[in-house]
């Protein structure tokens, strides 16, 4: 597996499946949430209200990843997935890592080639984007998937040098 690194907006990308940086709910927020629903349009709401109504009554947990709809983006799906918010007490960097192994076991489910991912939990979620840099990086090499592209899509100069860093 390939894995590249792009400075831009998630939303553009021509990829199989865009990872979503999406919360619990699933019913949409700010960051990579709200661009992705926002150029996706409603069927992908509609797909996540589906989601909500039949299997996760209580919201998707944190760590894991579900696919819908892409609607009017480029790409094909949307894999929601859930990351942790940081904290100073707890080590959460297991459920960081789950949210990239989830959504590549999720795009080797559907098929999907080619995976763009935001840097999951590094905005709203606080995560230091070196940390989560190094988390996603080690963790998509790691990875037992037939993805042949991941796609690391950096919205910020500082988050494509802390990927870089990680990426070599
Ligand atoms: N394309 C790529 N990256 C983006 C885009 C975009 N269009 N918009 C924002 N980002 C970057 C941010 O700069 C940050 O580096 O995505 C990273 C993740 O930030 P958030 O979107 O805030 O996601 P996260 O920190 O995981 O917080 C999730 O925020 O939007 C809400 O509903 C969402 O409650 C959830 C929480």
């Amino acid at each position: 597996m390939e894995i590249v690194l792009v400075r831009g907006d998630i939303t553009e990308q021509q990829v199989d499946a865009v990872v979503n940086a999406a919360n619990s709910s699933l019913l949409g927020g700010g960051g990579v949430d709200g661009a992705i629903h926002r150029k996706g349009g409603p069927d992908i709401l509609a797909a996540c209200r589906d989601l909500r109504a039949s299997h996760y009554g209580k919201g998707l947990p944190t760590g894991r990843a579900v696919a819908t709809t892409a609607g009017r983006l480029p790409a094909r799906w949307v894999i929601h997935t859930v990351g942790p918010v940081h904290s100073t007490t707890e080590d959460r960097s297991e459920l960081l890592a789950s949210c990239h192994r989830e959504s590549l076991r999720v795009a080797d489910e559907l098929g999907a080639r080619s995976v763009a991912f935001p840097a999951i939990s590094t905005g709203v979620y606080r995560w230091p984007v070196e940390d989560a840099a190094r988390i996603a990086v080690e963790t998509v090499r790691a990875a037992e998937t037939s993805v042949e592209e991941v796609r690391f899509v950096l919205f910020d100069e500082r988050a494509y040098e802390a990927f870089a860093a990680q990426a070599g």
